[in-house]
C-alpha cells in the first residue's frame, strides 16, 4: 500500500482520488494554492503545492487537468516519487507497454498492446489509447476521446471529449483538439482544432 497526496482541488481530484481508494492505496490529503480550504472530500489539504518536502515519503500525482499546470508543478518538485494511478476497470494490455511517472489511467479507459504514453499523462475516462500509439509527457486525452492504432500525440496536446483521430496520423505538440473533433489528417502546427473534419481556428 503506497501513502498517496494528490496536487490540486478540482473535479479532476476528486476522479484521481477515487482511482487511490479504489487501488487499495492510502489518500493521506491533498495540495492547493487555494487559501480558502482546509480539507477537501474529507482529506486534510496539507499545504501549497510549493510545500511537499514535507511529505516526501508520500508518493504524489498532479490532478489538474491543464498540461501546461501539470509541467510547471511536476518540474518545480524535486526528488518526489511520483504516482502512477490506474483505475482498476482500465483495460491496459500487458504486451509491450509503457506508461510513464505520474500519468493517470481513469475508468474503462483501454490501453491496448505496445501504446507508450508519457509522463503526467492523462487517459481520462472511457478513452481508447489504440495499438502502437504514442502519447507524449502531458498530453491529455479526455472522456470518451478515441485514437486509433499507430496515432501519435504530442507534448502538451489535448484531445477533447469524446474526439477522434483516424489511425496513422501525427498530432504535433501544444493543440487542443476540440471535443468532438475527428482528426483525419496529420496536424503539425500547433492551434486549436475543432469539427469533422477537424480545421484550424
Ligand atoms: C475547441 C475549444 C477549446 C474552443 O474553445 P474557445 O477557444 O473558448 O472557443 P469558443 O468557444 O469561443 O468558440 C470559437 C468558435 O469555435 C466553435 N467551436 C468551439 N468548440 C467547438 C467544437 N468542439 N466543435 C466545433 N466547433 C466548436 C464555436 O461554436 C465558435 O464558433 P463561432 O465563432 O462560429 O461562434 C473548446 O470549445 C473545446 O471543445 N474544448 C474541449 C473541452 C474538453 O474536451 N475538455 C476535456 C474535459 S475531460
Amino acid at each position: 500500500m503506497k501513502d498517496v497526496a494528490i496536487i490540486g482541488t478540482g473535479g479532476h481530484a476528486k476522479v484521481v482520488a477515487d482511482i487511490v481508494l479504489s487501488s487499495k492505496d492510502r489518500l493521506v490529503g491533498f495540495f492547493t494554492n487555494d487559501n480558502s480550504v482546509d480539507n477537501f472530500m474529507g482529506w486534510p489539504v496539507l499545504g501549497k503545492d510549493t510545500e511537499y518536502n514535507k511529505f516526501m515519503d508520500c508518493y504524489f500525482v498532479i490532478a489538474i487537468g491543464n498540461p501546461d499546470v501539470r509541467e510547471r508543478i511536476s518540474n518545480s518538485m524535486d526528488g518526489v516519487k511520483w504516482y502512477t494511478a490506474i483505475h482498476p476497470s482500465a483495460s491496459v494490455s500487458t504486451i509491450h507497454i509503457s506508461i510513464g511517472d505520474g500519468t493517470v489511467i481513469m475508468a474503462n479507459a483501454v490501453i491496448n498492446p505496445y501504446a507508450q504514453i508519457g509522463n503526467h499523462c492523462i487517459i481520462n475516462s472511457n478513452a481508447t489509447v489504440e495499438h502502437d500509439n504514442q502519447i507524449e509527457d502531458f498530453a491529455h486525452i479526455s472522456v470518451g476521446a478515441k485514437l486509433g492504432g499507430t496515432v501519435k500525440i504530442g507534448k502538451r496536446t489535448w484531445v477533447g471529449v469524446g474526439a477522434s483521430v483516424k489511425n496513422g496520423i501525427s498530432v504535433c505538440q501544444n493543440c487542443m483538439i476540440g471535443a468532438g473533433a475527428v482528426v483525419v489528417k496529420n496536424i503539425d502546427i500547433p492551434g486549436t482544432y475543432v469539427g469533422v473534419p477537424a480545421h484550424r481556428i
